[in-house]
């Protein structure tokens, strides 16, 4: 069993979100899982530039990490997504990565994998709905949503013990969930999300374009 995280902070390892993530993945191993955390900051990640080569060619002629991180989230069983609040939303860091997976989101294929949020702040605005963009990201593309896990940071740089401890309970979550191999009916979410009904109309209407995706889809079943 290998459980991957992503942190998009630039503090590195003495960050908040990756302490609260690092937590989360001692839980993993003490359970016997293998685990990595990806820091964004020490990774080569060059900005998104919309050429659609991706959606067309089904690869990025970018060369640079994404590629790397990208297979090794294929390899994982369990995928956490984790970056503090800024400007109410992801990091910059969290953001460029997540534009550089535009074939992810495209053609899903995250399915049997399993997913967790995690997302730090110091108290303004809606940490929740950060976390949940991390993860819905996961979701998406057909990952089973074992949880998230939000807190506030208290004197700019401190967790709660409490907050430590809620993320080794999502590690053991992680952890059962993939041993249990739970599912859940990804199709008929699907089927209720907007997002997904909207990419099928664009991926329909515009088969020309994204040849790939058309094909991936049509061999799915969801068109
Ligand atoms: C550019 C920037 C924007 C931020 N925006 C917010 C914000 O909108 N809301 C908030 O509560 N904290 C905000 N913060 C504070 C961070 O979320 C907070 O310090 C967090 O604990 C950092 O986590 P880290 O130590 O893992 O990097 C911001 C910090 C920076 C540097």
């Amino acid at each position: 069993m290998y459980v991957l995280a992503i942190v998009g902070s630039p503090h590195s390892d003495w960050g908040c979100t990756y302490r609260l993530t690092r937590r989360m993945l001692e839980e993993c191993e003490s359970l016997g899982a293998e685990t990595e955390i990806i820091l964004l900051q020490n990774h080569k990640i060059n900005y998104c530039k919309g050429c659609g080569s991706c959606l067309v060619k089904g690869r990025c002629p970018q060369k640079d990490d994404v590629e790397t991180i990208q297979g090794k989230m294929m390899e994982a069983d369990g995928i956490v997504m984790a970056s503090p609040v800024y400007f109410m939303h992801v990091t910059g860091l969290m953001k460029n990565f997540i534009d550089r997976c535009l074939p992810m989101g495209h053609r899903p294929s995250l399915h049997g994998k399993y997913g967790a949020a995690v997302s730090v702040y110091l108290g303004v605005g809606d940490v929740e709905a950060v976390a949940r963009y991390m993860l819905n990201f996961l979701t998406f593309q057909g990952a089973y949503p074992v949880g998230m896990l939000t807190a506030l940071a208290h004197n700019i740089m401190e967790l709660r013990e409490e907050d430590l401890d809620r993320a080794a309970d999502l590690g053991r979550e992680m952890v059962q969930a993939i041993t249990e191999k739970r599912t859940f009916d990804w199709e008929r979410l699907m089927r209720r999300s907007e997002e997904f009904q909207a990419m099928k109309k664009l991926i329909s209407e515009g088969k020309d374009f994204f040849k790939k995706d058309y094909e991936y889809w049509k061999e799915k079943g969801w068109i």
